[in-house]
């Protein structure tokens, strides 16, 4: 079979790595440190599959398109991608599915008053979302009710996120621990795809500093029994693909689902329509099923192979460049990847890598690496992905020391920009 992927970060290296396995794979764009890179735009790449990575592509109608000349694809289309790239449209539907999830109104442009004497409906911590997509950093958790009265108007003015925060989403703030779980979605059904992995969204150790896309990750989150895995399902995700069908979205993809688990039970808090980053590069490497062959199920409408996840675990430490979240510096040589490639148990997934004229590889964007360890338990996968973390060198190079060290949930997080 031959599959292309669609991206160029650490998620879709990893795609690539495990679809090889039985595959030809091809990658739209790529970069320097993924196998099977080209420049030629997918709509001129012929395969039996193709598998769309990030979720700008997804919301753009990507899959749509490809679909619209007969192309089979993982990934869902315009319309149920608004999941993700709408939080008032997915508010709506989930509530007309009944899965539980924060209270919330939502507000145009012209509603700045409105918006403002809302705020008070719920009472602090204030939580203020851009509608649109913000990569990540369009939510404000406060307590301070002037910080929240100045992002509603950062954000309605169009000041602080352009269109994506014309519209917003006010919600009732909830506490208590966070956990994601992945589904895969065949427009008919949903399966649970039987893990848990665990994010760490702030830059810094012990969750301080600014908010990323992820410094890393581990997986499985040992407190996470299957059941109460499938227990979320029921509650949200089951319910969702009915009232998708019922809208007739025939969502073909795998659906991320993030709760919040209040002392009044699970809430969900948001869905994205694709793999994590770096979720992906923790949980894809231990499917013990083709994944091609899954994919390719997902994307025929059909999924017939019941996902399967093996029961050793993974450690990813992602390495950044200096400057990052906000302005990360590239162009910096890489040094040590052949030897920590070298450790038994670690695989390196490139995220932001570019070559120059020598070959060698240069950093070419925020997050540039992402160190896997796999081993039996999570502390032994830790300690492997470090070993490897200690080889490699870049000036102003940025890494968490403390990923998968204290394996809990990690504590509700205050103020996300
Ligand atoms: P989202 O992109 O909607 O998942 O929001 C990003 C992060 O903001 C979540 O992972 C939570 O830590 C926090 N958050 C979002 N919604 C709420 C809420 N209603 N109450 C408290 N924290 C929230
Ligand atoms: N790691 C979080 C995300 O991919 O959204």
């Amino acid at each position: 079979m031959k599959v292309c992927v669609v991206g160029s970060g650490g998620r879709e290296h990893a795609f690539v790595e495990s679809l090889s396995m039985d595959s030809e794979v091809v990658v739209s764009p790529g970069s320097a440190g993924i196998r099977g890179s080209t420049s030629a735009p997918v709509t001129d790449i012929d395969a039996d599959l193709y598998v769309i990575g990030p979720e700008v592509p997804l919301v753009n109608g990507l899959a749509d398109e490809i679909r619209s000349f007969g192309g089979c694809v993982f990934g869902p289309g315009k319309e149920g991608a608004r999941l993700e790239a709408s939080k008032s449209w997915m508010k709506d539907l989930v509530n007309a599915a009944g899965v539980p999830t924060a209270g919330y109104e939502s507000f145009g442009q012209s509603q700045i008053e409105e918006a403002i004497e809302f705020l008070t409906t719920y009472g602090p911590p204030y939580v203020i979302k851009t509608d649109g997509l913000a990569a990540g950093k369009g939510v404000l958790v406060t307590n301070s009710y002037n910080e929240a009265v100045s992002d509603i108007k950062e954000k309605l003015s169009g000041a602080a996120f352009g269109d994506a925060g014309k519209q917003i989403v006010i919600e009732e703030g909830l506490s208590g621990p966070e956990l994601s779980l992945f589904a895969f979605c065949d427009g008919q059904k949903a399966v649970l795809i039987p893990t848990s992995a665990q994010d760490h969204k702030r830059l810094l150790d012990d969750n301080r500093g600014p908010n990323t896309g992820g410094m890393g990750c581990y997986s499985p989150m040992p407190s996470m029994s299957q059941a109460d895995l499938e227990g979320l399902m029921d509650l949200a995700v089951h319910p969702t693909i009915e009232e998708l069908k019922n809208r007739s979205i025939d969502y073909r993809g795998v659906l991320f689902a993030g709760f919040i688990m209040t002392t009044d039970g699970p809430k969900l808090l948001e869905y994205n329509v694709r793999f994590g980053d770096p979720e992906a590069q923790v949980i894809l490497p231990r499917l013990e099923n083709s994944l091609s062959e899954t994919l390719l199920q997902v994307a025929q409408g059909n999924l017939q192979n019941q996902p399967t996840v093996s029961s050793d675990a993974m450690v990813t430490v992602v390495l950044a460049s200096e400057g990052y979240p906000l302005s990360p510096r590239m162009g910096d040589p890489i040094q040590g990847l052949d030897e920590a490639r070298a450790i038994d148990g670690v695989t390196v997934f490139c995220a932001g890598v570019k070559s120059n004229s020598q070959g060698e590889l240069l950093t070419n964007g925020g997050r540039v690496l992402n160190i896997c360890g796999r081993a039996a338990t999570v502390e032994a996968a830790r300690e492997l992905a470090y070993q490897a973390v200690d080889l490699i060198f870049w000036p102003g190079m940025q890494h968490r020391a403390d990923i998968g060290a204290s394996i809990e949930t990690e504590p509700n997080q205050e103020v996300i920009k």
